[in-house]
């Protein structure tokens, strides 16, 4: 009997695998959580100003503030500065939902501006047309919100000129890209403040749900901390309506641990995103445009990319996600909707079409599996399963 597509001879690639890290650092992570229950502080305990002053370090800023999500770290940032109603924000549509959301949380305005088709990130071109445009969005624009998406900071040269023409705060959505640079500075130092996800996928992911701000400025550290724990600067006396958005002290253990891998993993991350370019290549599906084979990620010259995603373009996108599927291969779309046809930011008022290059790319990504410990062996069978899709 024949076999369908030859598929016995390779092996299924999970889209991510935790256990794998878990079995090379539990005695260590076990240990870090358990000196948190013998200590029995839990809230704020000093494993949290531990975490964020590595942190801090390793982003090379003055101030790292923890807190409980990457959606609280972007609604954090923007607080502390102030922002708020009467503000715009300029974003991309291609991100994932906070992005936008936490800027209509703070009671601002998102303003959106397409991406760049090679890198996804946002278009310093399309910047300077939506500032220059009337745009029936009233209220003063107050910052340019960059995402580093998949790994990769955003041109923030260009972005960083345009801030300084029009006079313009820049809060870096970093949740992707722990220990991403450009032009060899980090991540979380290129703009006012910026906000980290530490969300189980992430490449510096906690136990759970946690996020961290950080900052150069020690008026926004300040704000932003007093912020995260109700507005208290003194103990039940409240200056400022703020909420509680704590980094817990467990997570903050966890993470402290991970913190002292991840420049590890991002290398490995690299290494592994240069495996799979050198295999679609080798294999004659790497091509310039999806007319003619699969579109491997660009890296702008400037940046150093994490690869916490390693995302293609394809042709037949939704069929050959089928087909890995069938064959046990994980992968995942980031994002099949832009921002701007969702649903719930219809009211924004933006129509299909008006983000051609993003609604491009939702019709066409495709992220692989790629975490440190994925196998060469299991990258090739991506690889493989790939190339009989298309042959
Ligand atoms: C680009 C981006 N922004 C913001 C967030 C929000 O982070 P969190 O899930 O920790 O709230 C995420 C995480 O999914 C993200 O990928």
């Amino acid at each position: 009997m024949t076999q369908k597509s030859g598929a016995s001879d390779v092996r299924p690639v999970p889209m991510l695998d935790f256990a794998r890290e878990f079995a090379e650092i539990r005695a260590e992570v076990l240990a870090a959580i358990e000196a948190v229950c013998t200590s029995q502080r839990f809230i704020l305990g000093p494993e949290v100003l531990h975490f964020e002053q590595a942190a801090a370090a390793a982003c090379k800023v003055s101030f790292a503030v923890g807190c409980a999500s990457g959606t609280d770290a972007l609604w954090l940032a923007m607080a502390a500065m102030d922002i708020g109603p009467g503000d715009t924000v300029v974003t991309t549509p291609f991100s994932f939902f906070a992005t936008v959301s936490s800027i209509l949380r703070v009671g601002a305005t998102p303003l959106l501006a397409d991406i760049d088709p090679r890198t996804f990130n946002l278009s310093p071109d399309s910047v300077q047309s939506v500032l220059k445009a009337k745009t029936p969005i009233k209220g003063r624009t107050s910052a340019l919100m960059p995402v580093h998406l998949y790994g990769q900071c955003a041109d923030m040269d260009a972005l960083g000129t345009i801030a300084a023409e029009h006079d313009l705060h820049i809060i870096e959505d970093a949740a992707q890209a722990f220990g991403a640079r450009w032009n060899c500075r980090p991540a979380g130092a290129l703009g006012d403040a910026a906000a980290f996800s530490f969300y189980p996928t992430k490449n510096l992911s906690a136990y759970g749900d946690a996020g961290m701000m950080t900052t150069r400025d020690a008026k926004t550290d300040e704000r932003a901390r007093m912020l995260r724990a109700h507005g208290m600067r003194q103990r039940y006396y409240h200056d400022e309506v703020g909420w509680n958005s704590r980094l817990d002290t467990i997570q903050a253990a966890v993470l402290t641990v991970k913190l002292g891998r991840v420049e590890a993993g991002n290398v490995r991350r690299r290494e592994l995103a240069e495996r799979y370019n050198t295999k679609f290549a080798e294999a004659g599906l790497a091509a310039p445009d999806t007319s003619t084979g699969v579109v491997l990620p660009y890296t702008d010259t400037r940046a150093e990319h994490v690869f916490h995603q390693y995302v293609l373009r394809v042709p037949r996108r939704d069929a050959l996600r089928a087909y890995l599927t069938e064959h046990k291969i994980g992968s995942e779309i980031y994002y099949p909707l832009p921002l701007h046809l969702q649903r719930s930011l219809l009211s924004l008022g933006y129509r299909k079409g008006d983000f051609p290059v993003s609604e491009r790319a939702a019709e066409e990504v495709l992220a692989l599996p790629i975490y440190p410990e994925l196998r060469d062996e299991e990258l090739e069978s991506v690889v493989e399963v790939i190339r009989r899709f298309y042959a």
